[in-house]
């Protein structure tokens, strides 16, 4: 793994959307796996201000979102459809049919999901996917103990993470109990490059485990230390509980 500790939040989303700027600069018709939640929000502020100022071309971009809750419809203020539209799709020039993100509103979700793996694949895989990770250690909506075997699947939510996003919908109660996520297999094995982005003291714990500890499907994201290409930016709070790397250090191999 790379790991690159930003010195706050703002550089770390500049880091994380020159990276895929200039990778689209060299591949106009790039595959992003995407990721909603708070901590790419300046990336893709950033990316946006790219489109807007160098007119950084997203026609031709192909997008697959790790997630979405069951139950809601794409207009549910909540649902990750409605927060990719007005966080980042509605502000470049990306060509609707080239957006993907799981339904959770719709019979025979399985066959979905299903669809949604072949979809990838079609696509010729991702060439760069975007991840954030839970203080549980979860990416995308893989939870402690989801396997690395799994695929695009229905998921049930854990406590924590319905208390975490519950920021979102006001109340608990109304955080959906099930999401469908992309698996840890379709992550490791689609995806060319993998960009995780960690942001908060709150994430120092899951931070440190995934790149100190075992491998563990109890922390689901050191499983990514069985992907060949993965890059870490977290800013200092998120970084401070790593013990082998010198935080002064901005950029360090581990
Ligand atoms: C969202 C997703 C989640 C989040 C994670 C961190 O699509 O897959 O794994 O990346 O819950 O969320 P934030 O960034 O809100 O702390």
């Amino acid at each position: 793994m790379e790991m690159i500790v930003a010195k706050n939040y703002e550089e770390l989303s500049q880091i994380s959307a020159q990276m895929i700027a200039e990778f689209i600069q060299k591949k106009q018709d790039a595959v992003l796996g995407l990721a909603t939640g708070s901590t790419p929000v300046g990336m893709y502020k950033k990316l946006i201000g790219y489109h807007n100022k160098e007119g950084l071309d997203f026609s031709k971009i192909i997008t697959f979102n790790l997630d979405e809750y069951v139950g809601i419809s794409p207009n549910h203020p909540q649902s990750y459809h409605k927060f990719m539209k007005e966080t980042f799709f509605s502000h470049i020039n990306i060509s609707t049919s080239n957006i993907h993100i799981p339904r959770g509103d719709q019979p025979q979700i399985e066959k979905q999901c299903e669809s949604y793996e072949q979809a990838i694949k079609d696509a010729g895989g991702i060439d760069i996917q975007v991840l954030g990770i839970g203080s549980n250690g979860h990416i995308g909506f893989n939870e402690p103990g989801s396997s690395p075997e799994e695929k695009t699947r229905v998921v049930q939510l854990t406590e924590s993470t319905i208390q975490a996003n519950a920021r979102f919908f006001g109340d608990e109660a109304l955080v959906p109990r099930l999401a469908i996520s992309m698996g840890i297999k379709t992550i490791l094995e689609s995806s060319k490059k993998i960009i995780l982005l960690a942001s908060g003291e709150e994430k120092a714990n899951a931070v440190q485990g995934m790149i100190e500890g075992e491998i563990s499907t109890q922390l689901p994201a050191s499983l990514l230390q069985l992907h060949k290409n993965v890059i870490v930016i977290a800013d200092q709070p998120a970084a401070k509980n790593l013990k082998m790397i010198n935080k002064s250090l901005n950029s360090v191999y581990v």
